[in-house]
């Protein structure tokens, strides 16, 4: 299909800059791939005179898009040519414990000037994506995330084209300097987390994307930023929600309002393009309150031929993974618990255990940085938060007493949400609707303040798995764990 060469630009870019270092040859063949970890300029506001300092995989942002096919192997090897650091985690993947590029957990931090083979079998087909877990707050914000597509959830006449939108918002000045000095701002990391100014959509302040009338398009929204809770909505078009990080959902019109996006969630949408050739179809963004364009798909006067073909009138869905069912019975049987979330600005810890160490919340926050915990405990504890038995059903109250939201992401394994309830403003608990993710699996939810969101899975992935706050300022600062599954 002449649409799929919208990728191989991506990566044919990154054959040519690779080329420019002869130590290091790419070989994407297949799916096998070569990345890297460097230093590198990128053209990430409108002026394309102004250049960034970012850190990227192959010099690319996003780095290259990876594609890999469900149930088959994919085997990339990686080098990592900063001054710091790093290791890369493949967000969403239900992947073997050895290749989740948990630094200090699941493998030792990859040094500058080392490399490190990673290699996998992908069992769900799906839209994810991958970045470092190493100093995670300070190596995405320079750049370093790229997206990896499992193929095998569609057949190639399902879609007419398929464009991954990676979403970021950049803390930086209008010279192209990402501001570095807040770096470690605990200002920031007792409140929501790095929030940026300028947001680009697959590197660019302005995203354009080339659709053609009568089309039917896959949309692959992810959000990588640090903090940032987005919503996105298409000017004029009822997009459907065909899938929720990676996973199928039924397929349900998304409302004018758009779609929440939490950091390192996804969303995958279907578009069918109606319009006039020169037409631009806004990709909107909203958190912040104002209706802020963020890139276009233009309609050019490409007609796809099957426009009228019968099954194009309806889309049944993406034919789904199979995650382990979560029936009640073994939700009886199996074990229970609860992650008390606490901190935070506005109701700062009185105290916290941290390092076994029990200490009062000022020398927490002074002394180690720590100004959030799960269950009393900031940062990693010696103890798992629980231990399952391979193939136990488990149920996790999350349970947010503070003031701000979190992304909750589990590590190895997809979830079904429950139930949420939260309190209403004269402060009664009030149960919300699922909406969308009642039909979901997920790695990663949104909690709002004050709200208790119920979740299971089976933990039928045996390893040490980190629970963690996906605002990463967050998770430096006392909101990760860890569970394991023997
Ligand atoms: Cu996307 Cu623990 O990470
Ligand atoms: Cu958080």
């Amino acid at each position: 299909m002449p649409n799929r060469r919208v990728f191989l630009v991506g990566s044919t870019a990154a054959l040519a800059s690779s080329l420019v270092m002869p130590s290091y040859v790419k070989a994407d063949t297949g799916t096998r791939y070569r990345l890297t970890a460097e230093r590198a300029t990128a053209t990430l506001l409108e002026d394309p005179a102004v250049k960034t300092d970012v850190w990227a995989y192959d010099r690319l942002v996003p780095g290259p898009l990876l594609r890999a096919r469900k149930g088959e192997e994919i085997v990339i090897e990686f080098i990592n040519l900063l001054d710091q650091p790093t290791t890369i985690h493949w967000h969403g993947i239900r992947i073997d414990n050895a290749m989740d590029g948990v630094a200090g957990m699941t493998q030792p931090a990859i040094m500058p000037g080392e490399s490190f083979t990673y290699r996998f079998t992908p069992p769900d087909a799906g839209t994810y994506w991958y970045h470092p877990h190493n100093r995670s707050w300070e190596q995405l914000a320079r750049g370093l995330y790229g997206t990896l597509i499992v193929d095998g959830d569609s057949d190639p006449e399902d879609f007419d084209r398929d464009y991954p939108i990676v979403a970021d918002d950049w803390r930086i000045d209008d010279q192209g300097l990402i501001d570095e000095a807040s770096f470690g701002n605990l200002g920031d990391w007792a409140h929501a987390g790095r929030l940026g100014n300028e947001l680009t959509l697959n590197g660019k302040a302005y995203e354009r994307l080339e659709v053609g009338d009568g089309e039917r398009i896959r949309l692959r929204l992810v959000n990588t930023a640090n903090a940032r809770i987005m919503r996105f909505a298409l000017s004029g078009q009822k997009p459907l929600l065909i899938a929720l990080d990676g996973q199928s959902v039924p397929p349900a019109e998304i409302e004018d309002e758009g779609i929440v996006i939490a950091p390192a969630q996804r969303a995958d949408l279907l578009v069918d393009i109606r319009g006039e050739p020169g037409d631009e179809i806004e990709i909107i963004e909203t958190s912040s309150g104002n209706r802020l364009v963020a890139g276009y798909l233009v309609v050019s006067n490409s007609k796809t031929l099957s426009n009228s073909a019968p099954e194009r009138q309806s889309f049944t869905g993406l034919k789904p993974n199979s995650l382990p069912a979560i029936e009640n019975e073994a939700l009886d049987r199996g074990g229970r618990y609860d992650l008390v979330m606490s901190g935070g600005a506005m109701r700062f810890l009185a105290s916290g255990i941290y390092k076994g160490e029990e200490m009062d919340g000022r020398t927490l926050a002074q002394t180690h940085q720590q100004l959030w915990t799960f269950n009393g405990i900031a940062g990693m504890a010696d103890e798992p938060l629980f231990k399952a038995q391979e193939g136990e059903a488990v149920r996790i109250r999350l349970i947010n007493e503070t003031l701000w939201p979190h992304a909750i992401h589990l590590h190895g394994h997809h979830f079904r949400i429950l139930s949420r309830s939260g309190l209403d403003s004269a402060g009664n608990s009030v149960v919300s609707d699922l909406g969308h993710e009642s039909q979901a699996f997920r790695d990663t939810v949104l909690l709002a303040r004050n709200e208790t969101v119920e979740i299971a899975l089976v933990a039928d992935n045996p390893g040490k798995w980190m629970l963690h706050c996906h605002m990463l300022e967050h998770q430096a600062s006392g909101m990760g764990t860890w569970f394991e599954v023997v």
